[in-house]
């Protein structure tokens, strides 16, 4: 990717203190590429302009800033009103040039997981590029953009929210060929209000799409009704169940056999659980609308790893016991999955280990009380943290109601004693629960192998 002098200038309409061209584009200096443009964003938990000298010294092309302090009259330096819109421009100048095709991932959850089986999907039709990690915000979106080699033949971006009103300008800057809800779910109901908030929220993304584009929307959802009022003329194509031919589920992946725009494929997925499968999908059914090779898309899946931190498996008590990681997140619809997938694992007893799911406001309580029945369905015995979590701890009948702590640290400590050879342990809560303490706790044991 090469952002020329002029492009700079096209875009940003600032003023160079040295003319430089940049090869790339950053905003964190311990990520910075030589060539890079350091963008200074100034967010909540830092000021970029403190370390623009430090993203020079590590050979960034140059920096675009809203302020000069403290450097050199030769640095290279590109100065606009406001960095945060200096990036979003950077972002808009970079889709207008974009020669490929844009899909944009958006729904509950699920968006990360679906975003990366996308780029494993397209990369078999053509050049593909895709959003770093979850990049999904404000920031996140203009720079997977600006990113974007611009004669790549497909780009995957995501957009996320957590307040109504965000999804929209994303999806007008990302402007994508092809947008994609994967689900409507619980997450941040506190913020929303009600389901049908989330579900109208999502489907604004059907606002940014190009003329002549498509969406695709969760045939299984609720609101899947609701989600196509909302894309009005859009091309639609829907995906789940019924695209199903067969599935043969395991404790390390699927086997599946589908039919994607009326052709058959199959393939095999080494990530457990039905909510994998529908990702699969999802993402398949994305690269049909794209008009990508659906056939070689399906046998690139076979490399798909899950996500770190969302679902890694891995020994505990010298591989007596499997721990599955699922610390990173929590919302109903992806604790359901993860006891899903704790059902698949062998073991001589399951165990789960819950934290709080946050963020959901005046629905809290009866959330986590909803979660009994799955709980009880996946686990023999589970373990709970937290205020929100009590609720479901009282919920179960006494045989599967485990220990219950105030929160992560208690329980982290009380854990480990009641471990038993052959047990399979689920993690997951809020990254708000803090729930990676009883993942170290459980590591840390004697004999981890
Ligand atoms: N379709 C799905 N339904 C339910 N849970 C899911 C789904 N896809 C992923 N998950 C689970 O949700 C959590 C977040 O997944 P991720 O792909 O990072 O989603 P997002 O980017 O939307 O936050 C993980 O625990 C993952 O296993
Ligand atoms: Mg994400």
């Amino acid at each position: 990717m090469t952002l020329s002098n002029d492009d700079l200038m096209h875009a940003l309409g600032g003023t160079m203190t040295v003319p430089f061209h940049a090869t790339g584009v950053s905003i964190d200096t311990r990520t910075l590429q030589p060539g890079d443009l350091f963008v200074a964003l100034q967010t909540a938990t830092g000021d970029g302009h403190e370390h623009v000298a430090a993203a020079l010294a590590r050979g960034a092309a140059g920096a675009m800033v809203h302020r000069q302090h403290d450097l050199p009259d030769d640095a290279p330096l590109v100065v606009v009103g406001d960095t945060l819109a200096g990036l979003t421009a950077l972002g808009a100048y970079a889709r207008s040039r974009f020669t490929g095709s844009v899909a944009a991932v958006t729904g509950s959850v699920g968006k990360t997981t679906t975003k990366e089986m996308l780029r494993l999907v397209l990369s078999a039709s053509g050049r593909t590029s895709a959003a770093v990690a979850s990049y999904n915000n404000h920031w996140g979106v203009p720079l997977t953009l600006a990113r974007m080699p611009p004669d790549d033949d497909y780009a995957v971006v995501e957009i996320g929210m957590n307040n109504s009103g965000e999804i929209e300008p994303l999806a007008m800057l990302a402007s994508p060929d092809v947008a994609v809800v994967t689900n409507v779910e619980s997450a941040h109901l506190g913020r929303l209000g009600s389901l049908e908030a989330i579900a109208d929220e999502k489907a604004s993304i059907a606002k940014g799409v190009m003329q002549g584009g498509a969406i695709v929307l969760p045939q299984d959802s609720p609101f899947f009704d609701r989600l196509r009022a909302a894309a009005g003329s859009l091309r639609c194509e829907a995906f789940g169940s019924g695209n199903l031919l067969s599935v043969d589920e395991g404790e390390a992946g699927s086997d599946v056999a589908a039919r994607i725009g009326g052709r058959p494929v199959r393939f095999r997925l080494a990530a457990p659980g039905r909510h994998m499968v529908a990702n699969a999908l999802c993402a398949l059914t994305a690269a049909h609308a794209l008009g990508a090779d659906v056939e070689a898309g399906a046998r690139a899946l076979a490399g798909f790893a899950p996500v770190a931190g969302r679902g890694s498996r891995q020994p505990i008590q010298g591989g007596r016991a499997t721990l599955l990681d699922e610390s990173y997140n929590a919302s109903a619809a992806s604790v359901r999955a993860a006891l899903g997938v704790l059902a698949l694992t062998p073991a001589r007893r399951r165990v789960a280990v819950l934290g709080d799911m946050l963020e959901l406001g005046d629905h809290s309580r009866a959330e986590h009380e909803a979660l009994a029945p799955a709980a009880r369905g996946s686990a023999d015995l589970v373990h709970t943290c937290g205020r929100w979590m009590r609720f479901l701890h009282e919920a179960l009948p006494d045989d599967r109601r485990g220990l219950h702590e105030p929160d992560s640290a208690a329980l982290a400590a009380a854990l480990p004693a009641t471990l038993r050879d052959g047990d399979a342990v689920l993690v997951k809560g809020s990254l708000g629960s803090r729930m990676r303490l009883v993942v170290d706790a459980l590591t840390a044991m004697p004999g981890h192998g």
